[in-house]
């Protein structure tokens, strides 16, 4: 009895979650509609660091998003790789998530959320973070067994809102070279993008395995692509 009553208490508890969306959103919003206070400055590479100021990414860090973190996290643990390259890894969330004894190499454009994950992961001994525009950076190690590439989005095309997406590809193939034998890397994009991103990455790439997420929230971020790929000349 006392049981059933419990799972009723959670069932309860469950729909109020998701018919709360809104109410969810103005938490992060401060408005009781949906108001992103940085939709625009998300767009192009040169705002990025603004975005962060502005709390445009707030959400990355919230419990709805912690899903899809924890769900790279988990393609990273079951490969048991020993080191990592997270591109735009904005405050290292990733990391939070692995264990820190992992060798771990952060880089993104922003240099406010690079600031935020060196300092929350100084004791982390083998991670080190990078402020940088990919297109001009250099790794510190040759390659790494897992390369993650999560939020892929307009960011990442040079000209971005309007932007072509066969940027992506080429940032992708880009990444080729900094990949172990028998490496991996995982992406991530909104499940709006993926279609594109799967048709462009078709002839080079293998999807070994991906998942669709929903993180509930009242956004068109909520719904994320994952999938775990491996470049076709890299398949024996
Ligand atoms: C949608 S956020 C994703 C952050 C994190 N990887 C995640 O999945 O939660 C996109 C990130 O890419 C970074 N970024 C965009 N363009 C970049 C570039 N050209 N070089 C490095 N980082 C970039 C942004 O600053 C931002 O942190």
């Amino acid at each position: 009895m006392a049981e059933a009553s419990g799972t009723r208490k959670l069932l309860e508890l469950k729909k109020e979650r998701v018919s709360d969306k809104l109410d969810h959103s103005s938490v992060i919003s401060g408005e009781q509609r949906w108001v992103d206070p940085g939709q625009e400055l998300r767009y192009s590479a040169e705002t990025q660091d603004e975005a962060y100021q502005a709390g445009a990414y707030d959400v990355i860090e919230s419990l709805d998003f912690s899903a899809r973190i924890a769900v790279q996290a988990g393609y990273v643990i079951h490969q048991r790789a020993q080191s990592v390259l997270d591109i735009g890894c904005g405050t290292g969330e990733l990391l939070k998530y692995l264990n820190p004894n992992i060798r771990y190499v952060g880089m993104d454009i922003s240099p406010t959320a690079i600031a935020i994950a060196t300092q929350r992961y100084s004791n982390y001994p083998h991670a080190e973070f990078f402020a940088s525009d990919f297109r001009r950076w250099d790794s510190p190690d040759d390659e790494y067994d897992c390369i993650v590439w999560a939020g892929i989005g307009r960011t990442w095309t040079r000209g971005g809102r309007k932007g072509d997406k066969r940027d992506w590809l080429n940032i992708l193939l880009s990444l080729n070279r900094y990949l172990a034998r028998d490496g991996v890397i995982i992406i991530e994009a909104t499940k709006d993008h993926w279609p594109k991103l799967s048709k462009l990455i078709a002839a080079d790439y293998a999807v070994l395995a991906g998942n669709d997420i929903d993180c509930l929230v009242n956004d068109h971020r909520a719904v994320r692509s994952t999938r775990v790929i491996q470049p076709r000349n890299m398949q024996t």
